[in-house]
């Protein structure tokens, strides 16, 4: 069995994919229109970190404070208390409105059952949100006992939200480096082109790999006078770097369109928030040589 039951049972809900057909074009329409500034907030860019997970901890500590709070003013009817579940919750539904913006930029890319399962953790999650939302509305028109149960409901939709929300992550790699899957390559300099055959603006993929290790990707190219190499593998969702569009000292991944440093790696447009490993290169009797540096992340995993 090559899938978990969530994704199971998600997969056989056929509707979800037409919902997905008609809100994924606007919700890519309306990205697009915010242009790339609008685009790397909603990534997280400026963060290093994917944007989503990181503000999905607001409405969920928020909310749990809340019920927290909500639990003491039944039992004591503290004020405090009282107060402390309206101000938690007030948070949590700003945190949550944060949240759906960025998850939506997220799911925009998705395709096929993750597609699908990011439909369903955003379905469900809009209905905790809705009802969250209620129970500001009712706490302020005096139906404080209504409005404690609207939140107990919008709490345990969400807290099937984020079971999703992990599926898309763990079982789908949704927003996970994709370079930690690579073997970590050769340790020491290994030669994997001759000097002659690369070309002085172009981008030359290349497959380096040490004694007895599994080979990886490599993209080398000139920059600023100088040779460099990054993985060829797009951190993103795997895409071939080799056939990007070169731009300047940077390269256009062309599935997705997050641009990197040739020589540094560092992700200059989203969606890919993590830099790129990174090889250092030498000339030896005319050959490129190359090697991992210490810090790419496959060696901090293995
Ligand atoms: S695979 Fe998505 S931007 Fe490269």
């Amino acid at each position: 069995m090559g899938s978990t039951l969530s994704q199971r049972i998600i997969d056989s809900l056929g509707s979800l994919d037409y919902v997905a057909d008609r809100v994924q074009p606007k919700v890519q329409a309306a990205v697009a229109k915010g242009g790339k500034r609008t685009k790397n907030l909603l990534d997280g860019l400026w963060l290093g970190s994917p944007l989503h997970p990181a503000l999905t901890d607001v409405p969920i500590g928020s909310w749990t404070a809340a019920l927290a709070l909500d639990g003491v003013d039944l039992v004591s009817g503290s004020r405090a208390a009282r107060n402390g579940a309206d101000g938690a919750l007030a948070v949590g539904v700003a945190g949550g409105f944060a949240a759906a913006a960025s998850g939506l930029s997220d799911w925009r890319y998705l395709s096929g059952g993750s597609r699908r399962m990011g439909v369903a953790h955003g379905l469900l999650n809009t209905a905790g949100l809705a009802l969250n939302t209620l129970s500001l509305v009712l706490r302020a028109t005096g139906r404080r006992r209504a409005g404690q149960l609207s939140l107990l409901a919008g709490y345990s939709l969400n807290g099937m939200g984020a079971h999703l929300g992990g599926e898309l992550s763990y079982g789908y790699g949704l927003r996970v480096n994709r370079n930690v899957f690579e073997d970590p390559g050769p340790d020491e300099f290994v030669p994997v082109l001759l000097e002659g055959e690369l070309p002085e603006a172009g981008l030359r993929r290349v497959e380096a790999a040490g004694p007895g290790a599994e080979k990886v990707g490599v993209l080398l190219s000139r920059a600023g006078g100088e040779l460099c190499a990054i993985a060829a593998t797009c951190n993103h969702f795997s895409g071939p770097l080799e056939k990007g569009e070169r731009e300047g000292d940077t390269v256009v991944c062309p599935w997705h369109g997050s641009r990197f440093d040739l020589c540094t790696g560092e992700p200059l447009d989203g969606p890919s928030v993590f830099p790129q490993s990174r090889y250092e290169v030498r000339v030896r009797d005319g050959n490129i040589e190359v090697r991992a540096v210490s810090d790419n992340v496959q060696k901090k995993v293995r």
